[in-house]
């Protein structure tokens, strides 16, 4: 089922950068990993204009979205470059560092969405290191160097319980259409032989785990 206009015109409101094909697309397999009823994870929130569509289909499905991220932005967004937003940066004495956690807590808020939500704040890593649980849903979206893409796919990927979704946004065959680390990681996921596609929208990726591993 599409969202409510009220949780399209939140995500359409929220600062980030999905557009809005790609987020009926994370929408829609957020409510089909839903019927799994474990949680369904983000890695990159943002501002949360992700994360609302995560939060709406948990709430549906009884269950519950949890997001991470240390919310210091990623390398593309910090001052002097392409992604950068100024009206997100810490200017208190001492900090100047980006902030989007409180824009990212108004986000939910306005949607009604806080409730249905854990964030974590703090880097991909260090959270999937101490994370136990299985998953319905893992959404790769945090840093898109090698790096950061690769480590978010080897720590919260093998959580992806069976028949769960594992999706990546970002991925682009093309090197002339942006990074290839996501398109990377993609490409892994299906090698591994645990995923197979599900779905293409543009740039996001929807894989199923059919197998075991990684
Ligand atoms: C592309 S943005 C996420 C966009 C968001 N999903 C949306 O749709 O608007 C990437 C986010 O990942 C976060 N990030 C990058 N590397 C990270 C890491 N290693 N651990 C936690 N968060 C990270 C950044 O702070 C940034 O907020």
């Amino acid at each position: 089922m599409a969202p409510k206009p009220e949780i399209l015109a939140a995500f359409e409101a929220a600062k980030g950068f999905m557009p809005l094909d790609e987020g009926l697309a994370l929408h829609a397999a957020a409510e089909e990993a839903g019927r799994l009823g474990l949680p369904l994870l983000e890695v990159g929130t943002y501002c949360g204009r992700s994360t609302i569509l995560l939060a709406d289909a948990a709430r549906a499905a009884g269950t519950v979205a949890v997001t991470v991220d240390h919310h210091r932005g990623s390398e593309e967004q910090q001052p002097g470059w392409e992604y950068h937003d100024p009206s997100v940066v810490d200017d208190a004495p001492g900090v100047g560092r980006m902030d989007t956690l409180p824009t990212f807590r108004r986000t939910l808020y306005r949607a009604g969405l806080e409730e249905h939500v854990i964030a974590m704040v703090g880097r991909s890593p260090q959270a999937a290191s101490v994370w136990r649980a299985p998953l319905g849903l893992v959404f790769i979206d945090g840093g898109h160097t090698d790096e950061h893409a690769t480590s978010d796919y080897e720590g919260w990927a093998p959580h992806v319980a069976p028949d769960g979704l594992l999706v990546v946004h970002d991925v682009f065959p093309d090197p002339a259409d942006g990074g290839q680390a996501p398109y990377r990681v993609y490409l892994r996921a299906l090698a591994s032989g645990a995923f197979t596609e599900v779905s293409v929208t543009h740039s996001l990726r929807v894989l199923r785990r059919t197998g075991l591993g990684i």
